[in-house]
């Protein structure tokens, strides 16, 4: 059960901010207290690189920082040399799409949907160009959802890739994974989730799921932005070539030729993003502290109220009624979603409006654009009234004329 009070008492933006009505957490989350404070302490009181100094402050950054990825490793239920800290979601999904380059050959395929957000997307479509690989698209149902029988006429012995997302950042759709995940390893293709949105909201295993590749980001997740996590299994790792060369990636460095330090190292090169892998740590801490089943039960009670007050109101169209995380995407007949949006904003209600950075998804529905809400758990009833109740103020005032 979530104390929103209580909460609120952990995210010091309420206190900055307090009449701030936030529903764009699916774009980044609100930032927790021990996440800045260990973000603080770095700068503070480390502030040194990890991975090369023979000093007291570098062996206590790098103690802190693979402390990190073991924490990143249990959470997901991976082991430790499988982490390897990004820049984010995209930075990940980029990097495995730039390896494959050198894997993938003419007339392979590589499988995706019309989900996706770019970061899940544009990679392979750059991947398939350079290597004159196919994109084939699963056919997604008339709801808009990815099923295990529609990637069942997509597969094909040319399948080489499975690129797709775990749970769509604009429908809150949740791809039925693991069978896919299983058609896919026995038609020998690997499968690169795109675990962004998933990994807010739900406990994530890798063993279980037998992923290959998996991606998030810690900005979505109450943690910093600019850090993010690549999932690999170490044997496909190990195959692929570095997508960056410098400091501390390298092994033996000699003037005609190099060798390169085993994953995760091998993919790191320069300097990590320590400060962001310790916040992104904090950040696991504190989710667990609050359980997953309390983060789904109260933010799709959230989605369920607001879904009853906005069907009340004339105009409205909602295309993710089902959805099985908490966002709710919608449109007001005859008012442009920025329009809403930025008279929104009068109230201090932030949501998002536009594509989303899943242009696809806005073609299936046949808009340009949509509204976006999306929920966490410092969220209340109270902000639903308030969005309620503002919605109602911008289309009277826009349909006025
Ligand atoms: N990917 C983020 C979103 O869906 C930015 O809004």
């Amino acid at each position: 059960m979530i104390d929103v009070k209580q909460i609120r008492q952990d995210f010091p933006i309420y206190e900055n901010q307090p009449k701030l009505t936030y529903l764009d957490s699916a774009a980044s989350s609100l930032k927790v207290k021990p996440v800045i404070d260990v973000l603080d302490h770095y700068y503070q009181s480390l502030g040194v690189n990890v991975h090369r100094g023979a000093y007291d402050l570098a062996y206590e950054a790098t103690r802190l920082y693979e402390a990190a990825r073991v924490n990143a490793a249990k959470f997901i239920n991976a082991n430790n040399d499988e982490i390897i800290f990004t820049r984010g979601t995209t930075s990940s999904l980029n990097m495995i799409a730039y390896a494959y380059r050198e894997v993938l050959e003419e007339n392979d395929e590589i499988i995706t949907t019309e989900l996706e957000h770019h970061s899940s997307i544009l990679p392979w479509m750059a991947t398939a160009k350079k290597t004159k690989a196919n994109l084939v698209y699963i056919p997604l149902t008339d709801e808009g959802r990815i099923t295990v029988d529609n990637f069942k006429k997509v597969l094909t012995k040319n399948t080489k890739v499975v690129a797709i997302t775990y749970v769509s950042n604009v429908m809150g759709y949740l791809t039925p994974i693991e069978e896919i995940i299983e058609l896919a390893h026995k038609n020998g293709a690997i499968v690169i989730l795109d675990a962004a949105q998933a990994v807010p909201h739900m406990q994530v295993d890798v063993k279980k799921l037998d992923v290959d590749f998996l991606a998030f980001s810690g900005h979505k997740m109450f943690g910093p932005s600019g850090v993010g996590v690549l999932f690999g299994k170490s044997q496909l790792l190990n195959m692929l070539e570095p997508v960056e060369f410098g400091g501390e990636m390298a092994d033996q460095v000699f003037k005609d030729h190099a060798t390169y330090k085993e994953a995760p190292l091998k993919f790191e090169a320069g300097t990590p993003v320590i400060s962001g892998a310790l916040g992104l740590s904090a950040a696991i801490d504190y989710i667990k502290k609050i359980g997953y089943d309390n983060i789904h039960e109260h933010t799709m009670n959230l989605r369920k109220y607001t879904i009853e007050q906005l069907e009340k109101i004339e105009g409205i169209t909602i295309y993710n009624k089902n959805a099985d995380i908490s966002t709710i995407t919608f449109n007001i007949d005859d008012v442009h979603p920025h329009d809403i949006a930025t008279m929104l904003d009068q109230y201090q209600v932030s949501v998002r409006a536009g594509h989303h950075c899943a242009q696809l998804v806005s073609r299936f529905l046949g808009v340009n654009s949509t509204l976006r809400v999306s929920f966490h758990i410092y969220n209340d009833i109270q902000d639903c009234d308030v969005l309620i109740s503002s919605i109602k103020a911008a289309k009277d005032f826009f349909l006025s004329f």
